[in-house]
């Protein structure tokens, strides 16, 4: 029998697992530099959630969810997306009573059943972050920036941001009835799933995979254009927000999401590279979402990034990532007695932090040095009964060449000062 990932699935390897550390590790400072700090939620939650938290007319919910039965007869989903965790957990721990705003970013595992195509697995990985309690569009602006901030400190350039607001309940109820008397002549003809919507959820229907494309659905009223008073003044706090501190934008009347809960800001960060929708980071308000799962009505913004796709994207920038040696010295031994001492040295290494390996394929001499070689560890110790009688060894630096002789009973110390 031979095993495979599963379709939309893969392991991230050794060769390659440097970047997706440094991305990581980047993304979390730039979110500590904002005062954000990391929350773990779990990967599944009560299928209930999503389908009142993500919307029930939403292609995720509708067609994409990995549901199952538990032993217990619950309805369990692995997670979607990570907004309706985290506001599960928001409202389950009351961090309602915490200094707002409430920050909280995180790095999850995402599952969807899609159809495949460039850019899209059927688990993914996503940086994000939501943030809870503030309504003024300053916030809006600064969760920009973080994506922004995040870009370029990772040397990515050039990424468009589109923004567009889609209103709130209020303006929203209005545009829909307006969209239905636009789209009543045409609904026959439209997809089995738009026709759905149209009762529905008629907004659906402006980002219908199927019908999108067509003339009907591209020239339908924009709701930027049918915004209440409140809603035009909070898109215009988050442009000037924007304008500020020189974060380029276009305003997209088209985005409005594939998720249920957005109200007002919604924008994502596109580019041709990374595959048919060209979405690297999406996100928005939701004013609603805390209070449709329980909790008090309590503002929320966020994002979320694939970090596949981001690393698609900063290929095809050339962004170089450099490997840190995590190995730094490679001690080959030439003798049983050698051997016992090299490992009582790399014990003392490890334990100052210094990362060391030691044969121990019983390699002869000549192979433990081609392996060094071949695995780019930039100091070689040699330690033979002469270097045991003598006291002395020699390091040697493996970019020019240089050796240094050092005493073995200082040798913990002498790596610790020039290889930490
Ligand atoms: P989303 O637009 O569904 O939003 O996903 C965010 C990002 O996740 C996308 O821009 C994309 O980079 C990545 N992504 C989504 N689906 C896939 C897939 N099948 N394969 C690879 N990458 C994918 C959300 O998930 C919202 N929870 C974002 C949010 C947070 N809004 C407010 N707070």
């Amino acid at each position: 029998m031979k095993y495979s990932a599963q379709k939309g699935t893969g392991d991230i390897l050794p060769a390659d697992i440097y970047k997706w550390q440094k991305v990581e590790k980047m993304y979390a400072d730039v979110c500590h530099s904002f005062g954000y700090e990391e929350i773990r939620i779990p990967t599944f939650e009560q299928t209930d959630l999503f389908a009142r938290g993500v919307g029930d007319t939403t292609d995720v919910v509708t067609k994409e969810m990995y549901t199952f039965d538990d032993k217990g007869g619950r309805s369990i989903t692995l997670r979607p997306e990570g907004t309706a965790g985290v506001v599960r957990s928001y409202i389950e721990n009351g961090m309602s009573s915490l200094p707002s705003p409430v920050r909280l970013y995180y790095n999850i595992t995402a599952f969807r059943y899609e159809k495949m195509a460039k850019g899209r697995r059927r688990e993914f990985h996503q940086l994000g972050l939501e943030s809870f309690g503030s309504t003024g569009p300053e916030i809006d602006a600064e969760i920009i920036s973080v994506v922004d901030v995040f870009f370029k400190r990772m040397g990515l350039r050039n990424i468009s941001l589109h923004i567009n607001s889609i209103g709130c309940p209020s303006c929203r109820s209005k545009y829909n009835e307006i969209l239905k008397d636009y789209f009543r002549p045409h609904v026959s003809s439209m997809c089995e799933d738009c026709q759905a919507r149209f009762e529905k959820n008629p907004l659906r229907m402006i980002d219908c995979k199927i019908d999108g494309e067509k003339e009907v659905v591209q020239s339908a009223p924009r709701l930027i254009d049918y915004l209440c008073d409140e809603c035009k003044a909070h898109f215009e706090g988050l442009k000037s927000n924007l304008d500020a501190v020189g974060i380029k934008y276009e305003i997209d009347p088209n985005i409005v999401r594939g998720l249920d809960y957005y109200t007002r800001t919604v924008f994502e960060f596109v580019s041709e590279n990374v595959g048919t929708q060209g979405t690297i980071c999406g996100g928005g308000r939701y004013d609603g979402l805390v209070e449709n799962c329980g909790g008090a009505p309590t503002p929320g913004i966020g994002f979320a990034m694939g970090i596949e796709r981001f690393l698609m994207e900063a290929e095809a920038q050339g962004v170089e990532f450099t490997k840190d040696d995590n190995v730094k010295v490679y001690l080959v031994g030439m003798s049983d007695t050698a051997n016992a001492r090299i490992s009582q040295i790399c014990y003392q290494l490890r334990l100052n932090g210094i990362g060391c390996e030691r044969d121990l394929m019983k390699r002869s001499f000549k192979s433990q040095m081609k392996y060094a070689g071949k695995q780019n560890i930039p100091y070689l110790i040699v330690i033979g009964d002469d270097e045991l009688s003598s006291g002395k060894v020699k390091c040697k630096c493996m970019a020019d060449g240089s050796e240094t002789e050092v005493g073995l009973e200082g040798l913990t110390d002498y790596c610790i000062e020039h290889m930490a």
